[in-house]
């Protein structure tokens, strides 16, 4: 496979440069698949990703986990095409799968300020899960307003727009292979 790797980027008239290289992304995630691996032994978690930014991460955790494990989704809007937070989250999409009594692990791309997540765990618990754990691929900790408690996080990352594997800009980007950040932020 030949990956979309450029070191800078154009999207919607912003420039972007390289913050976490496909290297070091794929290094990470190999770790935590490890992490995931020693604690669901046994358990065969249900990966739930939240569309639509979770779903590069997603595909390449579960291809780093070897226990069985199975995969179901929940979509939410809340971006819109701005680079800040609505303050505003809907679902799109319920899940198919019977979560009762099943221990779930909810995968984010980003946890901002934490409004989506809190909102799906709320949605998740209700469904009288054994267990509900969350992983995210990056976190901006200076930029949580709402309760949240990540248990595996990629990486922790300055409250910067970042754009790409999965992540996008007004629904552009999310090809490319590695994380870019806005370099009007620098
Ligand atoms: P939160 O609800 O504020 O935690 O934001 C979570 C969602 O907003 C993520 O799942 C992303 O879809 C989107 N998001 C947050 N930060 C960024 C960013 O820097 N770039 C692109 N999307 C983002």
């Amino acid at each position: 496979m030949s990956f979309y790797l450029p070191d800078t980027v154009n999207c919607n008239g912003e420039e972007f440069r390289v913050l976490l290289s496909e290297e070091v992304l794929r290094k990470r995630i190999a770790e935590l698949g490890k992490q995931i691996d020693e604690d669901y032994k046994d358990k065969k978690p249900i990966l739930i990703g939240v569309l639509n930014g979770a779903f590069i991460f997603l595909a390449d955790l579960m291809r780093c986990i070897s226990i069985p494990c199975e995969v179901d989704f929940y979509k939410l809007s809340s971006y819109g095409d701005e680079k800040v937070s609505s303050g505003n989250v809907e679902q799109r999409k319920d899940i198919d799968a019977n979560i009762e009594g099943r221990h779930i692990i909810l995968v984010e791309d980003i946890v901002d300020t934490g409004l989506s997540i809190n909102y799906i765990m709320n949605i998740v618990e209700k469904k009288n899960p054994k267990s509900v754990k969350v992983v995210s691929l990056l976190c901006k900790p200076e930029s949580i307003k709402y309760h949240v408690k990540v248990d595996y996080i990629g990486f922790e990352i300055p409250p910067k727009f970042v754009l790409g594997y999965g992540l996008d800009y007004a629904q552009e980007g999310r090809n490319l292979a590695q994380l870019y950040v806005l370099k009007e932020n620098d």
